[in-house]
C-alpha cells in the first residue's frame, strides 16, 4: 500500500482524531484511537494548569501504551501547558488558531514531539499539496470526512492523512453530553455562525447544529453577548465549576446541568452522515476497512 495509508509520524493509520473542545476529547477518547493505531489527541484547557494537564497525560497513559498527542488554541494563554507536553515527551502537538512561533516549533522538535497547524480546508486542498510538495510536511485533511469515501476522497486530493472531529464527537468514548451526542446522531442540519461564546472570543465564527434552540437565536445582533445573559446551567471543565451563560461557547460535557438543549453545539457538515454512536476504536477501524471497499470497488478499473 502507498504511504497515504501507513507510517505518518510514525502510527499505524493516518487518521487523527481531532481536538474537541473544551474537554469533549479526553483521556478515554484519546486513549481509545490510540489504541487502534491512529492519532489521538487529548484537547487541553485554555488557561494554564500545568499539574492538571500532567494528570490528563498520566491518565491516558494508564489507558494505552500507544503513543498519542495533546492540542491547544492559541489565542489562549498556553506557555505552561505546553511545556508540560514537552517535558513528557508527546507524540504530537496539535495548534490551531493563530500563529505558533517558529522558537516553539523547534523546541518541540528537540523535545522528539511533532507539530500539527490545523486550517480550514478541502476546497484548498490540492493547492496545500501541491505549495508543500518538496518540503516534506505531511499534509493531513479535515473538514466534513466521516467514513471511507472522504478518506479516498482526501488521499486522491494528495493528502497524507485524516483528521475527523464529528465522527469521534459521537463515539462511546467522547466526553460529550448524552443529549449532545443523541442530537449529532439526529441532525442534519448545521450553520456558521458567531452566536456563540462572543464575549470570551469576539471574531470566532464555528459551525453548530441548527437546534430548535439555535433556530430561535441565530440573527442575535451583535451587541448581545453571553455576558448580559442569564445563567442557564453549569458544567465541570478541566476540573473548574463554571457557570454557562445562555449564547456562552461551552459545549455540554457529561456534567453539564441545566437547559442543555440550549447550549451551543458545534457539529460539523457531514453531521447528517452519522447515524451512530460507536467506539472510537471501531470508527478508526470502519474507515480503513471502507476506504478499502471503495478502493476495490469503485476505483479497481484504473489499475
Ligand atoms: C465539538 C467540537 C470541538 C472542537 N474543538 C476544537 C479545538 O478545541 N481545537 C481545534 O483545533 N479544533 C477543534 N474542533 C475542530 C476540529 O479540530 C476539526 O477541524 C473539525 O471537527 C473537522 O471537521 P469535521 O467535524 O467535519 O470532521 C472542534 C470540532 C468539534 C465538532
Amino acid at each position: 500500500m502507498g504511504s497515504g495509508w501507513r507510517g505518518i509520524l510514525g502510527f499505524d493509520y493516518a487518521i487523527v482524531q481531532a481536538p474537541l473542545g473544551p474537554n469533549i476529547s479526553g483521556p478515554e477518547l484519546a486513549a481509545a484511537v490510540a489504541n487502534a493505531g491512529a492519532i489521538g489527541l487529548i484537547r487541553l484547557p485554555d488557561f494554564p494548569a500545568p499539574d492538571y494537564v500532567r494528570e490528563l497525560i498520566r491518565k491516558t497513559r494508564s489507558l494505552t501504551s500507544r503513543p498519542f498527542g495533546a492540542a491547544i488554541v492559541l489565542p489562549f494563554p498556553y506557555e505552561e501547558n505546553l511545556r508540560v507536553v514537552l517535558e513528557e515527551k508527546l507524540a504530537v502537538l496539535q495548534v490551531y488558531w493563530g500563529e505558533f512561533p517558529r522558537e516553539w516549533v523547534q523546541e518541540a522538535h528537540r523535545a522528539g514531539v511533532k507539530v500539527l497547524h490545523q486550517e480550514g480546508l478541502i476546497p484548498l486542498l490540492p493547492r496545500v499539496v501541491d505549495l508543500v510538495s518538496d518540503s516534506g510536511i505531511p499534509v493531513i485533511a479535515a473538514g466534513g470526512i466521516v467514513d471511507g469515501r472522504g478518506y479516498v476522497a482526501a488521499l486522491a486530493f494528495g493528502a497524507q492523512g485524516v483528521c475527523l472531529g464529528t465522527r469521534f464527537l459521537a463515539t462511546e468514548e467522547s466526553y460529550a453530553h448524552p443529549i449532545y451526542k443523541e442530537k449529532v446522531i439526529e441532525m442534519s442540519r448545521t450553520d456558521y455562525t458567531n452566536v456563540f461564546g462572543r464575549a470570551r472570543w469576539s471574531y470566532a465564527p464555528q459551525r453548530v447544529l441548527e437546534t430548535p434552540f439555535y433556530s430561535g437565536c441565530k440573527n442575535l445582533p451583535d451587541q448581545e453577548t453571553e455576558e448580559n445573559q442569564p445563567i442557564i446551567g453549569h458544567s465541570i471543565i478541566h476540573g473548574v465549576h463554571k457557570d454557562i451563560h445562555r449564547f456562552a461557547g461551552i459545549a455540554p460535557n457529561p456534567t453539564a446541568t441545566g437547559d442543555i438543549g440550549s447550549m451551543v453545539m458545534y457539529a460539523g457538515q457531514s453531521v447528517g452522515l452519522i447515524t451512530e454512536i460507536i467506539p472510537a476504536g471501531e470508527v478508526v477501524r470502519r474507515l480503513v476497512a471502507e476506504a478499502k471497499d471503495v478502493i476495490r470497488e469503485r476505483l479497481s478499473d484504473f489499475h
